[in-house]
């Protein structure tokens, strides 16, 4: 049977310094007559809600803002923030934040005019349209959910993350300014660039991966290798802030066509159950579980190993998943994350339950080319519960 490969992407992708100002662009080629900002409390006091404001006051049409976008959103929430949009009888919906306001804006504007949400939340009915238009801008480098057709959110009563997925979650226009991410605080600068790299490796090695989307996914590599040690360090650069704006944007798009893979598999009951970043939990994870899964894919270790400039191993191919692995738990060092489940918190006698979690997020599980089994999945909690310094190699 022949086998196609979709490529989608939002609309528009418009990127560059000074980019907010557009905005007003799209909004008056809509001819809208309300528009709903959604943001968080955070991305408002760093005084970006004010400059979209501003900018959005000369379309001379009438807004409604809400702010209240608490980080790794849940389905509540989301339910809330279509309640207020729908009270507000708003007709665009832009999204300005990291990936926790753009996940619950995009996901409000294609759910907006749909009755049984519980259907959409659990994954019964996917989502086939969006009426309303959505504009997304991130002020993180990140996530790359202004260019995905996920949205991820918290599932109270499973204590679990969980994705929906569909074409119409993709924004009509994906606005990246990288002026927007110089106000983020280091830690996140650092949690969200390392999750930038998961969506960039994970989508290389998938088992969906094409040529295509390993051209996002290299450059993307080679840029966040460049740039995320300045960003964190020395925020107010703008070189650096753009060439993690590239990385993000990037590896947003191959994980949109490509799909991630165990790591994400295993960061969301960290989230669901314990509340961690998501960002934090795929930094921490991705060592442990590239060391069991990296020996399935030699050759792209090798070739990861040249994209971030750790080494030549052409001719000695075995030893680079070693080198990728050295050079994912140094970045935790460097950057100043954690570097064990136990610091963060996690009980070691949960991780039987986490690994049965995350044994059942099959749809992110089957893109990794290893077919990891539960006990496996424990294995590596495990080894990563000790930062690497227990006896279990999670193997
Ligand atoms: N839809 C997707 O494809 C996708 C992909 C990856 C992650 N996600 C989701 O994204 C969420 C995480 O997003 P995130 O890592 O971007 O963090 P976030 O959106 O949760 O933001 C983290 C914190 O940083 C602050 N912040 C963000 N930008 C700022 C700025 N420029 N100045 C000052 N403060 C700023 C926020 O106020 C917040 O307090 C998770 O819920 C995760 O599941 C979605």
């Amino acid at each position: 049977m022949m086998q196609f490969n979709d490529f989608q992407i939002p609309g528009v992708i418009r990127f560059g310094e000074g980019a907010l100002a557009t905005i007003k662009d799209e909004v008056l080629s809509k001819n809208p007559s309300k528009l709903f900002i959604i943001s968080d409390k955070g991305v408002e006091k760093a005084g970006l809600v004010d400059e979209l404001k501003e900018v959005l006051e000369t379309c001379e049409i009438p807004m409604e803002t809400m702010t209240d976008i608490a980080g790794e959103p849940t389905f509540s929430l989301v339910e809330e923030t279509i309640k207020t949009l729908n009270q507000s009888k708003a007709d665009f919906v832009i999204g300005i934040g990291g990936g926790s306001a753009l996940d619950v804006a995009k996901a409000s504007a294609a759910l907006q005019d749909k009755h049984d949400l519980e259907n959409y939340f659990s994954g019964k009915k996917t989502i086939e349209n969006r009426t309303v238009p959505c504009v997304l801008l991130p002020t993180t480098s990140g996530t790359g959910a202004e260019v995905t057709k996920n949205a991820i959110f918290g599932d109270e009563v499973e204590g679990v993350k969980r994705g929906i997925v569909s074409p119409a979650l993709l924004p009509d226009a994906a606005i990246v300014d990288p002026e927007l991410t110089l106000s983020c605080p280091s830690r996140v600068t650092a949690a969200s660039g390392v999750d930038a790299f998961t969506h960039a490796i994970e989508s290389y090695i998938s088992t969906n991966a094409t040529e295509q989307t390993r051209i996002y996914s290299e450059k993307s590599m080679k840029l966040f290798a460049e740039h995320i040690t300045n960003a964190v360090h020395n925020g107010s650069s703008i070189e650096a802030r753009t060439g993690m704006s590239w990385a993000s944007l990037l590896g947003g798009v191959s994980l949109a066509n490509a799909g991630v893979g165990a790591v994400h598999a295993m960061a969301y009951p960290l989230g669901g159950t314990y509340h961690i970043e998501h960002g934090v939990a795929n930094a921490l994870l991705m060592p442990f579980v590239f060391k069991v899964i990296g020996k399935t894919c030699t050759d792209d270790m090798v070739r990861v190993a040249s994209f971030v400039e750790i080494g030549d191993f052409t001719s000695s191919k075995h030893q680079a998943l070693e080198a990728v692995v050295h050079y994912l738990l140094q970045l935790l060092k460097d950057l100043n994350l954690p570097t064990s489940l136990k610091e963060l918190g996690v009980e070691k006698a949960d991780l039987p339950k986490l690994a049965e979690q995350a044994s059942q997020v099959k749809r992110l599980l089957s893109n990794t080319p290893y077919r990891l089994h539960e006990d496996q999945i424990l294995g590596i909690y495990e080894d990563a519960y000790e930062g690497g310094k227990g006896g279990s190699n999670g193997s």
